[in-house]
């Protein structure tokens, strides 16, 4: 089975809700129908954007995704400052984040709220985008497979084989985040392939077989294609890329030779 790419572009804390009307009109001008038929693509803007850029999306009929970087796992409730499932999911929101390193490594997410955060997104219909990865002392430890493996089995406990085999696996090696390093295609191939066995073990070949895994650590209009041709990586997270139009449409061209 051909599994469709899907192209992210994670914004981060980066474009307030004006820079992201321009980005998005901007990213539009220069991806074609060839383009959409080729890869899904979605954008990931902070939550105070993403009203703007549904509105935009909608009336321009622009076929990407609107996708968010985090929210809460309960539908409401007194919880100072988060933004529920079912809030994004009013706005269109297709795609979620899950569990970006970030998220973990800064504001404390753990695992178990990485599941609970993944089931809640798939309850209110949208799709999750689990993020797993190393960091440096365990790639240089040489426990990167266990690591994400443990990750990948936590984040997905408790969630049917039918719903792990449409939703999407981000392998960002933390220490290619942000820093200009990448993983040799090789390498994620490798990660990527023990992520989708990891899949099969836990809820059977057909989600393996479906389920979308991308790489994400410094992904650039220079890198793309060899990434993308590995057999296991079925598309990207960008981040700092993905905050300039030319440079993410170049991006989701990457077929076209960069
Ligand atoms: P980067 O970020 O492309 O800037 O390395 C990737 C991510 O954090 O999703």
């Amino acid at each position: 089975m051909a599994r469709k790419p899907l192209i992210s572009g994670n914004w981060k804390m980066h474009h307030n809700h004006f820079e992201a009307i321009q980005t998005v009109q901007k990213l539009s001008y220069q991806l074609t129908g060839a383009d959409y038929d080729a890869v899904d693509v979605s954008i990931h803007p902070p939550f105070t954007d993403l009203r703007s850029v549904q509105t935009v999306l909608d009336a321009d009929e622009i076929p990407i995704a609107l996708g968010a970087q985090h929210c809460h796992w309960e539908d409401k409730g007194a919880f100072t400052g988060e933004v529920s499932p079912l809030m994004l999911a009013k706005l269109d929101v297709a795609y979620v984040i899950a569990g970006h390193s970030e998220r973990r490594d800064l504001f404390g997410e753990t695992d178990e709220m990485v599941n609970r955060k993944v089931k809640a997104i798939l309850a209110a219909g949208m799709t999750p985008i689990m993020c797993v990865g190393e960091h440096l002392d365990e790639r240089e430890a040489g426990v990167t497979e266990e690591r994400v493996s443990s990750q990948l089995r936590a984040g997905l406990a408790g969630v049917s084989p039918e719903q792990v085999g449409a939703m999407v696996i981000a392998y960002e090696p933390i220490w290619a985040i942000g820093t200009g390093r990448t993983a040799t295609p090789d390498d994620a191939q490798t990660v990527c392939a023990t992520l989708r066995k990891v899949v099969g073990e836990a809820v059977g070949a057909e989600a393996a077989e479906g389920v979308r895994i991308q790489y994400g650590g410094s992904v650039k209009p220079t890198n793309t294609a060899e990434l993308m041709a590995q057999d296991d990586v079925d598309g990207a997270l960008v981040g700092g890329a993905s905050l300039d139009p030319d440079n993410f449409s170049r991006i989701v061209q990457y077929r076209l030779g960069g």
